[in-house]
Parts: C-alpha cells; sequence; structure tokens
C-alpha cells in the first residue's frame, strides 16, 4: 500500500509539521508570533517567547501523537491568548436566547476571549431559562480565582421591539437563534404511527420567516454595521430573502450549518475507522452546500493516522481502510444526524450547534477561513446562498473563498454543487460592496 507522507511532503521539510483541526498550527504559531513581536509590550513578548520555545521543541518530539499530546494543545491556548491581546473585543447579540441553542450560545459567547459583553434578547417573559442561565454563569464566574476578563452578559427583555428598544449599544455580531426547530411528530397510543405527516419545511419556513422578519428589521437598524449569523431552519436562500428584504446586505449574512455538519461527518469517519482497528489520530472533513439533505460531505476529507499519515476519504476507499458501504452508511448518517437527535431527545440539537456557532465566530475573528452558507457570486451575476469556504474581511465584511484553494470536487460532487448554487440562487440585485 503506497501512503502519502503528506504533511512533510506539503511543507517541502524534513522535521515533522503538523496539519491538525482545520488549521496549521505551525503557521498559526509562527504569524502570531510576528504579531506579537510588533505590539512591543512585555506580556505580548513573553507570549511570543512561550510560542517560539514550543514550535522549536515540535522538532524534537518522536511521534505525530506525542506532539498532538504535548504541544499542539498548549500552542493553541497561547495562541487564543494572544489574539485575545491583539484583537478587539467585540459585542454579540443572541436573539432568542430562551431558547435551547439561544441560552448555550449565550453561555459559549461569553466565555469567549474575544467577546466584551453578550447581550441575550428574550421576546416577553424577564424570567425563565435564559435569566436563569446568567445567574447561574454569574454566581460560577466567582468560583474562578481570578474573575477578570470575563464578558458582561446581559438579558433584555421585549414585548415589541418598536415599543421596547432592546440595543442601546453598537453590537457587532448578532447571532439569530429565534424561530421554531424542528419536532417529531407524536404517535399514536394505539396504531404507534405518527398522528400526522411531520411538518413540511414550508410550515417551518413561513413561521420563521415571519418571526425572524421582525427581530433582523429591528437589529439591523439599530446595527446597520453588524454581522448576522443564523441558525434558524430551514437555513438556506429562501429564508433569507426575508433577511435582505430588510436591507442587510449579502455580505453581512452568515448561514450556519457546514461546521455542525463537517463535524459530524468527523465523528461518523473516525467511529467507522475506529471500528476497524485504525488507531486515528485527527480527520478533517468538510461538508458542503446545503444544511438540508442535499448537503454534500466531500471525498477528498483527510484522515491522519497514528503513524502520522494523512490520506483522503476517497484513498481509504480506494486502499480498502473502508468500504464503499462503511463510506455510504457514514454519508447516511451525516445527512440524517439533525432528524436521528430530534427524533431521538424530542428536540433538535442544542450543544453541538451552540458551541459551533461561537467556535465559527472565533475562527472568522482570527481571520481563519470558516465553512458556512454565505452569498457567492453565480452565472451572470447572479448569487447564490450555498455553504463553503468563507472569512472575513474588510472589517466584518464576509468574503467566500474559492474551492479549488481548499479542497477538490469530484465530478459528481461538482454536479451536486452546481445543483444546489443553481437552486439557491437570487437575482442579484444586492451586490457585494
Ligand atoms: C441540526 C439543526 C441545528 O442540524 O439544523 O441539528
Amino acid at each position: 500500500m503506497k501512503l502519502i507522507y503528506k504533511s512533510a511532503k506539503r511543507h517541502g521539510l524534513s522535521g515533522p509539521r503538523f496539519i491538525l483541526g482545520d488549521t496549521d498550527w505551525h503557521q498559526r504559531a509562527q504569524d502570531t508570533v510576528v504579531a506579537l513581536r510588533k505590539n512591543k509590550t512585555s506580556l505580548a513578548n513573553d507570549l511570543a517567547e512561550d510560542i517560539t520555545v514550543l514550535l522549536a521543541r515540535t522538532h524534537r518530539v518522536e511521534t505525530f501523537r506525542e506532539c498532538h499530546e504535548r504541544i499542539i494543545g498548549r500552542l493553541e491556548r497561547l495562541c487564543n491568548k494572544a489574539q485575545a491581546l491583539l484583537l478587539p473585543k467585540i459585542v454579540v447579540g443572541v436573539t432568542g436566547a430562551n431558547g435551547g441553542i439561544g441560552k448555550e450560545t449565550l453561555l459559549h459567547a461569553a466565555q469567549s476571549v474575544f467577546v466584551k459583553k453578550v447581550i441575550g434578547l428574550v421576546r416577553i417573559s424577564g424570567r425563565g431559562p435564559a435569566a436563569g442561565n446568567v445567574m447561574d454563569l454569574t454566581d460560577r464566574w466567582q468560583l474562578d480565582r481570578l474573575n477578570i476578563c470575563k464578558a458582561a452578559i446581559e438579558i433584555r427583555t421585549y414585548e415589541d421591539l418598536e415599543d421596547t428598544p432592546a440595543v442601546h449599544e453598537p453590537v457587532d455580531v448578532f447571532i439569530h437563534t429565534v424561530g421554531q426547530g424542528r419536532k417529531p411528530v407524536p404517535l399514536n397510543p394505539d396504531t404507534l404511527k405518527p398522528i400526522a405527516p411531520p411538518p413540511t419545511r414550508q410550515e417551518l419556513l413561513a413561521h420563521n420567516q415571519s418571526v425572524l422578519k421582525d427581530v433582523v428589521d429591528y437589529t439591523h437598524r439599530a446595527c446597520p454595521g453588524a454581522l448576522h449569523i443564523f441558525v434558524t431552519n430551514p437555513i438556506g436562500h429562501r429564508l433569507m430573502q426575508v433577511v435582505l428584504e430588510k436591507g442587510v446586505p449579502p455580505e453581512k449574512i452568515l448561514g450556519f450549518g457546514g461546521e455542525l455538519d463537517s463535524a459530524r461527518f468527523r465523528h461518523f469517519i473516525r467511529q467507522a475507522l475506529e471500528a476497524e482497528g485504525h488507531c486515528v489520530l485527527d480527520v478533517r472533513a468538510q461538508v458542503i452546500g446545503e444544511h438540508n439533505d442535499n448537503m454534500i460531505p466531500l471525498q477528498s476529507s483527510d484522515v491522519t493516522f497514528d503513524s502520522g499519515v494523512t490520506l483522503p476519504l476517497e484513498r481509504c476507499l480506494a486502499e480498502g481502510i473502508l468500504s464503499a458501504q462503511s463510506v455510504q452508511k457514514i454519508i447516511k448518517r451525516t445527512i440524517g444526524r439533525g432528524m436521528e437527535i430530534v427524533d431521538s431527545q424530542g428536540t433538535s440539537a442544542v450543544r453541538a450547534p451552540a458551541r459551533g456557532l461561537v467556535v465559527m465566530l472565533e475562527k472568522l475573528l482570527r481571520g481563519e477561513v470558516v465553512n458556512g452558507l454565505s452569498y457567492r457570486p453565480f452565472r451572470h451575476g447572479k448569487l447564490s446562498f450555498v455553504g463553503g469556504p468563507v472569512r472575513l474581511k474588510n472589517g466584518l465584511a464576509l468574503v467566500p473563498e474559492p474551492f479549488d484553494k481548499h479542497s477538490s470536487l469530484t465530478p459528481s460532487e461538482k454536479a451536486c454543487w452546481l445543483k444546489s448554487m443553481q437552486a439557491s440562487c437570487i437575482n442579484a440585485c444586492h451586490s457585494h460592496s
């Protein structure tokens, strides 16, 4: 079996270099040192020294696993600390902060080193889960030895946003979790069959469009420069139509989906390989396109084995490391994972989406590429709202990245991608500024 020693080859270096998660840590650490040196404060200098020492150690470790366990995690923490020092902190607004994903997102955002204040917007009731969560979090902070550097967190309630303005300060990013989630249909106790057909996407769409319309109208007028991130289902171009209609520019609209679907894909790839007795160090898998049954889990996704060897999924298949049947199963479960969770717990997933939203936000603020739904130029000057690599440039404006920079598509993936682009296409009266 011919294996690709991709990491070393890619850098043309003899020592080990590690490409883990979605980031090349070696490069990120080096860039961070350069930025810290420019800062010229003693704290920045100390951090630069610590990172340099750790980087030097990557040449001395024996195995990939050792590097992974002893160095990468520490490098990540130091780089995050450095970037928290170098980058301005932002104000985040979370709408629907009393819902499952909303209240969890509020807590994750409040604990981010990039956030100075989190405002949870809740319709009507000032008590309930969101307020309780804030009380619990505030108490928890008192348990930390140094309870400085933590974001301020506030819940603002409103009945009607026009009558009760709930945002009085510039908010940089709104994370919209408002709207109804998916629920399974109750079973008839006698027949054990669903009492009605499951709600169509269209039904969820109409309800969530009307909820989103008011919230976006208000938040966009209150903070016209803000970036808007949406997790409300069915996330796609039809739901986003109301957002565009309210005047939010396309480059300020980001849909959450790809990061979550990719995490699920990664999980199933790892699980299948480990079940076959393989030792997996890392999986770099991406799912692009739509956040529904048309999503496209990519065959070019990489697996790094304990030995340091990295193989794309298609090679794992070609070399017989995974069977075609296993790959089909992985893809099917990735696509159906959201509904599998709904069926099992009676509500949509909460923890992975909430954490994923904040991880995505942090990556964007660090200038990294994320996997999200954004408006991409399509044929004849049209725009399509589909998932793929995208990053922030010029402040809080989104710029989609070309694919060939990140992964290659097989002919069938390319065909599915074009189909999604076609289906999610709008006549661009809105254009990237
Ligand atoms: C899911 C929801 C967040 O996929 O769309 O779980």
